[in-house]
């Protein structure tokens, strides 16, 4: 899994499954780090890196955002169980001057700057629109405030981040949690060894969405 949101949210859950790790350890610089189970070690990698790491299997198991695993593709990856954490959306934002509906008629060319190129390209394919996409690998927002693209295709939780650079979201292209991905060929030869932990995971995310109050 990934330092920050993902790690900070994975945490409770695994303790609720029995599994106590240190909060604290990610503090260190050590990419693997033990858990209360020494069966069980966690491995710190980017967060665009989890579905690599299962799909080649030097992880058995990986926490990642669906935004990561469908710009992955998710080759060899078995998506067993929604964590219902890292909530967002992937969404399309424009400068608040910007008529996106007008950039968006069928037949239209536009630039779009973002980490999700496939995603993105698969999304206004199907649209009809002619894409140049741009690849970046974070600070998306400032692109078009720059004039580097049209519009950007990012993640969104808050909004805040586009509030503060005067952007505005023009489309909603899907809703994204955080998924447990499991390795296809670790699921067939560990079964003994993961499955119970598979359910019991789910039984923790039961229980955390049971307890959530609703807002
Ligand atoms: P990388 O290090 O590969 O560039 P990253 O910086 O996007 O990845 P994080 O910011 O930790 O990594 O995000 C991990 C996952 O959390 C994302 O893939 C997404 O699913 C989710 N996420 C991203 N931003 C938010 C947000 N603002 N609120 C909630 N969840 C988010
Ligand atoms: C993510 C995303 C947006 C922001 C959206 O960035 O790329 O910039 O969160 O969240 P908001 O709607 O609540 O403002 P992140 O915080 O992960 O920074 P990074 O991509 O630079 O790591």
């Amino acid at each position: 899994m990934s330092k920050g949101r993902i790690f900070d949210d994975t945490v409770p859950l695994l303790a609720a499954a029995g599994i106590a790790v240190d909060p604290e350890a990610t503090r260190s610089r050590k990419l693997i780090l033990p858990t209360g189970d020494p069966g069980l070690r966690l491995i710190i990698v980017r967060a665009s890196d989890v579905p690599t790491y299962v799909q080649y299997g030097a992880a058995d198991l990986g926490v990642a955002g669906k935004d990561v695993l469908l710009e992955h593709g998710g080759d060899g990856l078995y998506q067993p169980i929604d964590l219902r954490i890292g909530l967002c959306r992937l969404c399309v934002a424009a400068r608040e001057d910007f008529d996106y509906a007008q950039a968006v008629r069928r037949g239209a060319r536009l630039r779009v700057a973002t980490k999700y190129v496939d995603t993105a390209r698969q999304h206004f394919a199907a649209k009809g629109v002619h894409v140049d996409l741009i690849k970046l690998y974070g600070s998306m927002e400032l692109a078009p405030l720059v004039g580097l693209a049209d519009v950007i295709v990012d993640v969104v939780s808050t909004g805040s981040t586009l509030r503060a650079n005067h952007l505005v979201e023009v489309e909603e292209i899907m809703n994204i949690s955080a998924r447990l991905v499991v390795n296809q060929a670790s699921l067939k030869t560990r079964a003994a060894r993961l499955e119970p932990l598979l359910s019991r995971l789910e039984q923790a995310v039961a229980a955390q969405a049971a307890s959530a109050v609703p807002s």
